[in-house]
């Protein structure tokens, strides 16, 4: 059964690990991420953008599979279903459809209209048993061609949307989604130990988790980040794993064009850095 990510992520705070959000993009992500939970004992978050949604064929589509997944592969480690990066509307349909955590990103507006919605939207999760995550201070990425860098939120302003009842708070420090550039200046400790002053217990969220080395993520883990995002490195490595089989020419070998063959590299590149992100986190075992 789906839970909220509230539980898994005061207990990461309290033990000073982040729980991994791994977002999904198909059957194939899924199954890989939580098998990789279950074999390694760890809670997990499957993540969902909106864009993800509307792929997968709807988020009721997502619940169905994901429910199924649990009961017929024998998930048994803490798992949530959650939104990431909610506009006001797509948080009501997840709610409805039977996610178990959303993200309202209320980031880009200004930030009375943020605490506003905000407020209004923790009233209407934690009716139904759902966690929520708010952003503030808008984390950066590229869009169009051009990669933003990465703001970094006013504490002062952190600790209002905190104040909500918000089980877990994403803050920009700096970082970014997708690949970093060469002249990526890293996180900004200060903001997130500051950020940490004012919220204190209250878990903190990292985006952006692909590309930060080991040291910085340690860093962030110790001033307060329990839940860590990561997208682009897992399509990252399915791509270069189906890459590498194709280039072989494996697909032309016997049945090895059969969806269940030229995907099973990918899947498994998934499952390897999922693994390898578990392990930086510390999260194996806290299942
Ligand atoms: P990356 O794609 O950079 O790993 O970021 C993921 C994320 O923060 C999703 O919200």
């Amino acid at each position: 059964m789906l839970v909220s990510a509230k539980e898994m992520l005061d207990k990461a705070k309290a033990g000073h690990y982040a729980v991994g959000q791994f977002n999904i993009n198909n059957l194939e992500w899924t199954k890989s991420i939580l098998q990789t939970a279950q074999e390694l004992s760890s809670p997990v978050i499957l993540g969902v953008s909106e864009g993800a949604g509307k792929y997968m064929g709807g988020y009721k589509t997502i619940v169905g599979m994901v429910n199924g997944m649990l009961e017929e592969l024998n998930i048994t480690v803490p798992v949530a279903l959650h939104l990431d990066h909610g506009g006001y509307d797509a948080c009501y349909k997840c709610i409805e459809a039977g996610f178990s955590s959303i993200m309202f990103d209320g980031s880009h507006y200004p930030i009375e209209e943020n605490v506003e919605k905000t407020k209004e939207l923790v009233a209407a999760a934690h009716e139904k048993g759902l966690s929520i995550e708010a952003e503030v201070g808008s984390i950066g990425g590229e869009e169009d061609g051009v990669i933003g860098m990465g703001e970094c939120a006013d504490p002062k302003e952190c600790k209002m949307v905190a104040d909500l009842g918000v089980d877990f708070l994403a803050a920009g420090i700096g970082n970014i989604h997708g690949k970093y550039p060469a002249n990526w200046q890293g996180l900004s400790f200060e903001t997130l130990d500051a950020i940490q002053q004012l919220t204190g217990d209250l878990p903190l969220v990292l985006h952006g988790g692909t590309g930060i080395p080991a040291d910085m993520i340690k860093k962030a883990i110790s001033l307060g980040v329990s839940k860590i995002n990561v997208n682009t490195e897992c399509q990252l490595a399915f791509a270069a794993a189906t890459r590498e089989y194709i280039e072989a020419g494996k697909d032309q070998q016997g049945k090895g064009y059969d969806p269940r063959k030229l995907l099973a590299p990918g899947a498994q590149a998934i499952k390897d850095t999922v693994k390898e992100k578990m392990e930086m986190f510390g999260s194996i075992g806290k299942a």
